[in-house]
């Protein structure tokens, strides 16, 4: 038996352990597993792949990145404009079952977020025999309860917030720092409370102007007299629009980001206050997983082959909040999970005064 694996969409610290602990276990079931180069485009004529076999696995359990690379663009993108779902062609499907043919490959782990696992679907739905795991540094997969890389991107988020504490401090600034997550705000208001945000401002919320500078000044007046703001790419004002690079690329998700410049202008304006800008970017995506996801990225990987295992195609593992198990890959697309407005972190970080931007 040889199987397929296949990385898609933005990278991600643990991308590297998935493919290890998903070759080891094939492995030991006495299985050939096949890595696809560059994302699904790899399975198309001419085939590029690698063989993942015992010595192909050293050191990946720590190692950043995909060694297999990957594509968030191009013929298989399945998402265009602000997460609208694009049905990909008959013939590059058929193209696609073809290549499978030609390698031998029997099954396909597609490792993805929401934009490689509605390929993932899609391709299930053709008849391909598939199964998915989460992937995303943003963490808004449905039906899982975490996708790994989230740990990872939000340990580095916590360590710049932590950094520009004292920074801010010194000087007397308002510090912001816009954080990845798109349409949802889990790595801001995780990084936010670890790292001691004031300000937390995530799309889930729409922001008023006057209720940022509010908190400013009432720290202002008991003697705080900086401010760190960790802001959302997707964080957009009341009555607002997203903040997007660049144009609206065919068959491409929008790219957010730039909305932190917006609001650290917004409020020197407002409070004269100095304020400085961080865009943190592709750090949050880049380096060694945390103990945290080389554990989930282990199980999961290992899971991805149980289900290949007993045949149960067209499903995705999922953390369930006490262990790992599956659900239907339609279950995990198609809505996102976004931070639930009326219990845990929106809760607490109320109790504690820190400001949501509403
Ligand atoms: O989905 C992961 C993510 O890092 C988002 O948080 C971000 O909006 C996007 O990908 C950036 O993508 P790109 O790699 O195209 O810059």
């Amino acid at each position: 038996m040889k199987i397929g694996i296949v990385t898609g969409g933005g990278d991600c610290p643990g991308l590297n352990a998935v493919i290890r602990a998903v070759a080891k276990t094939a492995n030991k079931r006495s299985w050939e597993t096949i890595g696809i180069l560059g994302g699904y485009d790899g399975l198309l004529p001419p085939q590029h792949y690698r063989l993942l076999d015992y010595n192909a696995l050293a050191g990946l359990l720590v190692r950043g990145g995909t060694i297999l690379g990957t594509a968030n663009r191009g013929h298989f993108s399945a998402k265009t404009g602000h997460g609208e779902v694009r049905q990909l062609p008959k013939e590059l499907i058929d193209e696609t079952k073809k290549g499978m043919e030609a390698l031998g490959i029997s099954a396909l782990v597609a490792v993805g977020g929401d934009g490689s696992l509605t390929i993932a679907q899609q391709m299930h739905e053709a008849g391909i025999p598939i199964v998915g795991v989460p992937k995303t540094i943003d963490n808004d997969l449905a039906a899982t309860t975490v996708t790994f890389g989230f740990d990872s991107a939000v340990a580095c988020a916590t360590d710049a917030l932590d950094r520009l504490h004292t920074t801010a401090e010194s000087h007397n600034r308002v510090m912001v720092l816009e954080l990845m997550g798109r349409y949802a705000g889990w790595i801001a208001i995780y990084a936010g409370v670890a790292g001691g945000a004031d300000v937390i401002l995530i799309p889930e919320i729409p922001f008023r102007y006057e209720s940022i500078c509010a908190a400013i000044q009432e720290r202002e007046k008991s003697g705080k007299h900086f401010t760190l703001i960790a802001i959302s790419e997707g964080a957009k004002p009341a009555g607002g629009d997203f903040v997007t690079v660049g144009g609206q690329q065919e068959n491409r998700e929008s790219r957010l980001g730039g909305i932190g410049a917006v609001v650290a202008a917004e409020i020197e304006k407002r409070t004269g206050k100095e304020t400085r800008l961080m865009v943190l970017g592709h750090l949050q995506r880049g380096g060694s997983p945390t103990f945290m996801d080389r554990v989930l990225c282990t199980l999961f990987g290992a899971k991805a082959v149980e289900l290949i295992t007993e045949g149960r195609f067209g499903r995705m593992v999922a953390h369930n909040g006490q262990f790992v198990d599956s659900v239907p890959l339609s279950e995990a697309i198609g809505r996102l999970r976004t931070v639930p407005l009326d219990a845990g972190f929106v809760h607490a970080t109320r109790s504690l005064g820190i400001c949501l931007g509403d």
